[in-house]
């Protein structure tokens, strides 16, 4: 007796099972193992302990709902270096002072990634390498409006404290915080082992191994 699919439950069963595994293999299992030994070829950036500290500091304060880390590249201006294709950075993202789009390369071994989708505040992806000093950036964390005029950025002055830290201080950030323009010139802050964290992080934010490549930064 043939066996019909119209009337074997087991084949019918049988044959969608089968189905259904290919696909999930092809859709997704594959991809996911062809993305997972690309990442594992590409060097796993070590910036130390304090950095990755920084990272979940700006993960749990949810900066990526303000700014980007991602460059977006204009595809019609793209040409081949070698056997790569590098894409220059569309006009409207020029400011944010690199010369290619951002790479998927550049987002291995990151979990979660920070590309973020709105950018109430400017890109961060090179921001180390804008703004170098960290004093910059703990005088902007706890005052942005001391040195970006006119920010909306929230403080975030609960980084900081004006007690003097006992104890183990080697994770406070030692020098005196004095703030311009606040009417607050000649307090002592110290920020706390989070913000040193977090300025830290900030820093890390300059994509050097873009030059190394010799694909422009
Ligand atoms: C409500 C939106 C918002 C949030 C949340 C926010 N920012 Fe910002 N950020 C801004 C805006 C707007 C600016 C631009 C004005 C300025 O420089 O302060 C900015 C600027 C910056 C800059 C200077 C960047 C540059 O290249 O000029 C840094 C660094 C920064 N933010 C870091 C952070 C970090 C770290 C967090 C999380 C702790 C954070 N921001 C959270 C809105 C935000």
């Amino acid at each position: 007796m043939a066996i019909n699919i119209h009337t074997s439950h087991r084949l019918l069963l049988a044959l969608s099972a089968g189905t259904y595994l290919i696909l999930v293999y092809l859709c997704a299992v594959w991809p996911a193992m062809v993305e997972q030994t690309a990442m594992e070829a590409l060097p796993r950036p070590d910036h130390g302990e304090l950095v990755a500290r920084g990272r979940e500091v700006y993960k749990s304060f949810n900066c990526v709902t303000c700014h980007t880390q991602q460059i977006r590249g204009d595809a019609r201006r793209a040409y081949a270096v070698d056997d790569r294709v590098v894409v220059p950075v569309l006009e409207a993202d020029a400011r944010f002072g690199r010369e290619v789009a951002t790479r998927a390369e550049e987002y291995a071994w990151q979990d979660p990634v920070f590309m973020g989708t709105q950018r109430i505040g400017p890109d961060l992806s090179s921001t180390g390498r804008r703004l170098p000093e960290s004093q910059w950036h703990y005088w902007h964390l706890y005052d942005p409006k001391s040195v970006s005029p006119g920010s909306v950025m929230p403080p975030h002055r609960f980084l900081f404290t004006s007690k003097e830290p006992s104890g183990d201080t080697s994770a406070y950030h030692e020098e005196v915080i004095v703030i311009a323009g606040l009417g607050v010139q000649g307090d002592r802050l110290w920020a706390t082992p989070d913000a040193v964290a977090l300025v830290e992080y900030i820093l890390s934010l300059n994509r050097e191994f873009l030059e190394v490549e010799g694909l422009g930064r």
